[in-house]
């Protein structure tokens, strides 16, 4: 098929079946941008509520870039992958102080920002400016590798070269947007992972994957992500309702988030040799009422697996500010609830506080 013809097919199919989405009613890079920021590594469902959460709060880029950090932690809260949340933060910044509040009308100025991949930056040029520069994600991979039988590997560099250079050849100029927008929308709702629509699709006599019965096997991506599993004990400390949190510092994934004492170990710690082991909590000594060990709270993470337990520990008569070193602090409840926090934090403190 002639590469026009495919990419006027699936414009032609995606004025038909697109999802009526807030952000495809907007020419406006920041909005676009918000919307391509959130929905990265995240389900549409799932992001709708942030992006109608954060155009509220910060209907302007100038909104985004005067908020505390917290606060845009805050309302990224539940998300995950926070540093997606303080790049934003921080493109919001540069786009005020360096480019007098207006996104550059091209992928590329728009891909030195920070958190803007190759990706965003043609999602954002073709959407907002239609720069006709191809996108390619998850369901572009999956799209081209099966209707054209492509089977190099989507994890290495050599075949993410060769998708971008047939997808730019695909791409349509008059309609770079509809265009983009379509091969993305029909892989997420047509050419889907499992169980395509392969029946009713209008690329039936031309599809190599359904020549050849390749769907399951299209597209190829080699390598197998390694999961390092963690095992984490927080120690909550609880005196007359003021709970002993902490800022995160560094740049782990929870940078600027706030947990408790941590101890991590490499093997799963039982019952007893929690207290035995842990040396924060033998410190507390005497003044310590009551230990709760809570249910194990599992994390997953795209390389990691965390498995949490929670010892919350009831003490009295500690002074506030014995464990600056450590920069805890005692926080009461409802100051608890506002802080960002880790999915998983939040997990326990509802099922135990809230
Ligand atoms: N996922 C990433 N970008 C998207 C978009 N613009 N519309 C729907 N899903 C998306």
């Amino acid at each position: 098929m002639e590469n026009q013809l495919f990419a006027r097919k699936l414009i032609e199919w995606y004025q038909i079946n697109k999802r009526n989405l807030p952000w495809r009613h907007t020419t406006d890079p920041y909005q676009i941008w918000l919307s391509e920021i959130i929905l990265q590594q995240t389900r549409v469902v799932q992001g709708l509520p942030y992006y109608q959460a954060f155009t509220q709060k910060f209907p302007q880029v100038s909104n985004l870039a005067q908020a505390e950090e917290q606060e845009v932690l805050r309302t990224w809260q539940g998300l995950g992958y926070y540093s997606r949340a303080r790049n934003l933060h921080k493109c919001a910044k540069i786009i005020c102080h360096q480019y007098g509040g207006q996104f550059p009308d091209n992928y590329a100025e728009l891909i030195k920002l920070p958190g803007i991949g190759p990706y965003t930056a043609a999602a954002i040029a073709s959407f907002a400016f239609k720069e006709p520069k191809a996108v390619v994600d998850g369901n572009v991979y999956r799209v081209l590798s099966r209707f054209f039988g492509l089977q190099e590997d989507i994890a290495s560099n050599s075949g993410q070269k060769a998708f971008a250079k047939l997808a730019q050849t695909l791409i349509n100029h008059e309609h770079p947007d509809l265009y983009n927008q379509g091969i993305m929308e029909f892989g997420a709702l047509h050419c889907t992972p499992k169980s395509p629509a392969c029946n009713n699709c209008m690329f039936i006599d031309n599809c190599v994957a359904f020549d050849q019965k390749l769907q399951n096997v299209l597209p190829i991506k080699s390598k197998k992500v390694k999961v390092r599993l963690r095992h984490f004990y927080y120690i909550n400390v609880v005196q007359n309702d003021l709970l002993l949190m902490k800022k995160r510092v560094g740049n782990g994934i929870w940078e600027g988030l706030y947990d408790f004492y941590l101890h991590e170990s490499s093997d799963p710690l039982d019952h007893q040799n929690i207290t035995s082991e842990i040396d924060f909590l033998r410190s507390l000594g005497a003044k310590t009422k009551r230990i709760d060990l809570s249910k194990e709270y599992v994390h997953i993470l795209s390389h990691q697996k965390i498995k949490a337990r929670f010892i919350t520990v009831y003490i009295q008569g500690v002074s506030a500010d014995i464990m600056v070193e450590e920069r805890l602090k005692f926080y009461p409840l409802d100051e608890v609830h506002d802080l960002p926090k880790p999915v998983l934090i939040s997990h326990y403190l509802n099922d135990t506080f809230f």
